[in-house]
């Protein structure tokens, strides 16, 4: 199921980011968290399962585009279908917006949007 984020997930959900490839320095990570609390067009949701937090998806809206900032599974959990679902439940929370990529996550979307 798919969570808004809030300040209370704050630990796991950076966890969760540091797995992008992109967000290995600390630094950055941080920089990225906040961003996601302060921007108004950036979104972060968290994938609950059985009361784990077990992946991320972060959105930066642009005029009617939703773009995939952000996605990530925790390494236990991967290759079961909880990216996919991720993908498919935020396009829920944007209906009539165009979904796009960034180049670290477009062959990802790609896949996800294939079926
Ligand atoms: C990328 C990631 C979120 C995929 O999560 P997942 O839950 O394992 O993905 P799913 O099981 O839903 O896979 C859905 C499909 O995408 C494919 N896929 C998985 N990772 C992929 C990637 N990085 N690029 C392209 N396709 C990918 C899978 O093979 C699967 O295809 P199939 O159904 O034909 O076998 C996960 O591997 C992860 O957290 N990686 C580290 C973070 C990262 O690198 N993010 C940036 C890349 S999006």
């Amino acid at each position: 199921m798919l969570i808004r984020y809030k300040k209370s997930f704050e630990k796991i959900a950076m966890g969760l980011l540091s797995f992008m490839p992109d967000e290995k320095d600390i630094k950055k990570l941080q920089q990225s968290m906040k961003s996601y609390e302060t921007e108004e067009s950036k979104h972060l949701f968290l994938w609950k399962e059985d009361d784990d937090f077990i992946g991320l998806i972060g959105i930066e809206v642009h005029g009617n585009t939703a773009v995939l900032v952000d996605v990530s599974v925790n390494p236990s959990h991967r290759g079961q279908g909880v990216g996919r679902m991720m993908v498919t439940s935020v396009r829920g929370f944007y209906p009539g917006y165009e979904f796009d990529a960034r180049k670290e996550t477009a062959q990802f979307l790609a896949k996800c949007m294939d079926c």
